[in-house]
């Protein structure tokens, strides 16, 4: 096949991967707007290289003409999270979307593969507009945590290095190394509890400080410059107590305060 054509048959497959990308992206950012603790921590994606489909088709006798349909991982979506528990949440969410359509399913979490990997993976449906109209193609989606995705990426390249011939020591190894991400992962869900209290109020106090400067700055727009200073200074002294009801109590006022102006200019 002409190289134009490769690029013309994976376009649909990179908007897709943009599109996902972004939805996803976007549902960690309403949740921490929202200040709540994201299932998602981490997207990426790519398209599969021209190479790579080659060579799948070749080692799984794909003829070129079906190979839209028979490769399910053109587009691929990696989405990270920090517990093991977010994983399940986001195939729920994932399961309620109109956009996507998932056709299959694989959990290797509770059935990891021989090799010791660890991950779920969904093969979606989706739908993106060309020039030529919608077309519907596959996308697979795999959802992992930061520590089976640790896993995952160093056995891939040292897979990669050795290609079939891994030396069992190192075979060996890994699977040391995949049982001991299960601890790991394990562990981490226990103290879950008290990691995402510390997170939540991060998050909190992001939000407010957020909306303190945002009032403090139409404030400026407004009020007399000197009053604007000096609110500007009790919220650098309240900032650096780093008591979060004092702020929360302070942005109430800020609130007033700017109510106030609104309900001037109104008059
Ligand atoms: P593929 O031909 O790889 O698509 O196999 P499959 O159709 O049986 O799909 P499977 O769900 O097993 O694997 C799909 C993808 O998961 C792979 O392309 C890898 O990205 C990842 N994967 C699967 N097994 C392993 C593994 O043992 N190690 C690593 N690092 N990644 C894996
Ligand atoms: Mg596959």
């Amino acid at each position: 096949m002409e190289i134009q054509l490769w690029r013309e048959i994976l376009e649909p497959y990179a908007l897709a991967v943009d599109e996902m990308s972004v939805k996803f992206n976007h549902i960690i950012e309403s949740y921490r707007k929202a200040g709540m603790y994201s299932p998602i921590e981490q997207v990426t994606g790519r398209v599969k290289t021209i190479s790579s489909i080659l060579e799948k088709a070749q080692k799984k006798n794909i003829p070129l003409e079906s190979m839209e349909k028979s490769i399910e991982d053109i587009a691929g979506i990696r989405i990270i999270c920090q517990f093991i528990d977010d994983i399940y949440k986001v195939v729920d969410l994932i399961r309620n979307r109109t956009d996507m359509q998932i056709i299959s399913e694989k959990d290797y979490i509770t059935h990891k593969k021989s090799s010791g990997y660890r991950s779920y993976h969904l093969i979606v449906t989706y739908t993106v507009e060309t020039l030529y109209g919608p077309k519907t193609i596959h996308a697979e989606i795999q959802i992992r945590t930061l520590a089976m995705n640790f896993w995952a990426t160093i056995e891939h390249s040292l897979q990669y290095k050795y290609k079939q011939n891994m030396p069992d020591v190192l075979r060996k190894r890994l699977h040391n190394a995949a049982d001991a991400i299960v601890v790991l992962d394990d562990e981490m869900s226990s103290v879950r509890g008290e990691i995402m209290d510390a997170q939540n109020s991060f998050n909190i106090r992001a939000n407010i400080v957020a909306d303190i400067l945002t009032n403090i700055q139409n404030l400026y727009k407004v009020a007399n410059k000197r009053e604007v200073v000096k609110i500007q200074d009790e919220f650098f002294r309240i900032y650096e107590s780093e008591d979060l009801k004092q702020l929360e109590r302070f942005n109430k006022e800020l609130d007033i305060i700017s109510e106030g102006y609104r309900a001037q200019s109104l008059r």
